[in-house]
């Protein structure tokens, strides 16, 4: 698919030619183990679906395209693709990982990977300079996500790539909160494009999933290779599911942040409240950063209650549209408290210094009416506020 082509375009046709067997306009559901041999170790591209699959490979080359990159490569979850980029290390590598992580990925890197011998730093990826103290000549990877997960912090992406590449690492950059509709790593000097597919490129709740994008060929047959020797690929089903979203990824992501940008300023102006993270805001601290580096400024938010746990947990309880559960992306509203839900994993000393407090809540700010989700929020910070 020719890179020139809009991103609209692109999600609708790249990888989605017509099938070549039926001319089945739509890229049909795959549902097969096996694919029989003309002759013995004759095949036409296909022969086993854990190495590869029709559906999965329209997916992959949507997501490659979308990622502005040559290769993808879809996984059954987002931590399955996590770990296929740690399946590439061996013992005695060392990881420099930002602190402010999705709790899943804190979880594989501090319980999971030190048993198999690699080494995590985590650093405050905010400060370009913790980033090069932390490098050790066993630094193999810089692991970041930007925006951050809960607080939507921005980390600088082109500047961790000019790092990953004078110290001879590989930059990964969780791309999840932003998608590739608003920020596309690897023209930013990422080395590797990473989703939880779960979330908005899927984007209806209804699907786990992972990818990775690539532009390096040797890396692309070393993740080819590894996936196949490990196994962790999507069926069919899901792989057809996770295209059928991505082709509405732009809609859904201008419809998101427009209503997260009407949420937070709706927020901006409640006396329960003693902060709201939204990058789109001109006092967030990552404002500026996220005008250079991103297309738009997404539809998660972030805010602290004045009345600290008690309000936090009584607003989560409260909301009617807002459904209080994990996961993020969909095209309905979540509420969410980091505290115990997504950063459960991090220990609490960790938490508060990250700024992850009691008083936090998460918002995925779906695409129903922005007046209607105002009012949801409305009736329950009234709640909340006699919890605080
Ligand atoms: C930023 C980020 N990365 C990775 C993951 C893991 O994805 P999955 O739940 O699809 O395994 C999540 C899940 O919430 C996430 O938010």
């Amino acid at each position: 698919m020719p890179r020139e082509l809009r991103f609209e375009t692109r999600a609708i046709h790249a990888g989605q030619e017509p099938d070549e067997a039926t001319g089945a306009t739509i890229v049909p559901i795959y549902q097969t183990v096996t694919f029989t041999q003309d002759a013995v170790g004759s095949h036409r591209g296909f022969e086993y679906s854990r190495s590869n699959n029709p559906t999965r490979a329209a997916l992959e080359a949507c997501l490659a395209s979308l990622e502005g990159g040559r290769f993808g490569f879809a996984y059954a979850s987002g931590m399955a693709a996590i770990s296929g980029v740690m399946q590439l290390l061996s013992a005695g590598d060392h990881v420099v990982a930002a602190d402010d992580l999705y709790g899943g990925s804190y979880r594989l890197f501090t319980q999971v990977m030190p048993r198999f011998g690699v080494r995590f730093s985590f650093v405050d990826a905010t400060r370009p300079e913790e980033i090069d103290k932390a490098f050790e000549p066993a630094t193999r990877v810089l692991w970041i996500e930007s925006p951050t997960n809960p607080l939507l912090r921005l980390i600088d992406i082109a500047a961790c790539g000019e790092i990953a590449r004078r110290r001879g690492a590989q930059l990964v950059v969780d791309n999840t909160f932003a998608t590739p509709f608003l920020q596309n790593p690897l023209a930013l000097g990422a080395h590797v494009a990473l989703h939880s597919t779960t979330k908005y490129i899927g984007g209806h709740s209804d699907v786990i999933g992972g990818a990775i994008v690539v532009e390096d060929e040797e890396l692309a047959q070393r993740l080819q290779f590894t996936r196949n020797a490990t196994g962790g690929v999507p069926g069919p089903w899901d792989a057809w599911l996770t295209l059928r979203g991505a082709k509405t990824l732009a809609l859904r992501m201008r419809e998101h942040e427009r209503n997260a940008a009407r949420v937070a300023e709706f927020l901006v102006g409640r006396a329960e409240i003693a902060k709201v993270h939204y990058p789109g805001l001109p006092e967030h601290p990552g404002h500026e950063l996220a005008r250079r580096q991103m297309r738009g400024f997404g539809g998660m938010l972030a805010i602290e209650l004045r009345g600290g746990e008690a309000a936090a947990r009584r607003l989560c309880e409260s909301t009617r549209l807002f459904a209080l559960g994990e996961s993020l992306g969909g095209v309905e509203s979540l509420i969410g408290y980091p505290w115990s839900m997504s950063h459960a994993a991090f220990p609490p000393a960790e938490k508060r210094r990250k700024g992850v407090n009691e008083a936090v809540v998460r918002l995925s700010v779906g695409i129903e009416h922005a007046d209607d989700l105002c009012a949801d929020l409305a009736q329950a910070l009234e709640l909340a506020a006699r919890a605080g």
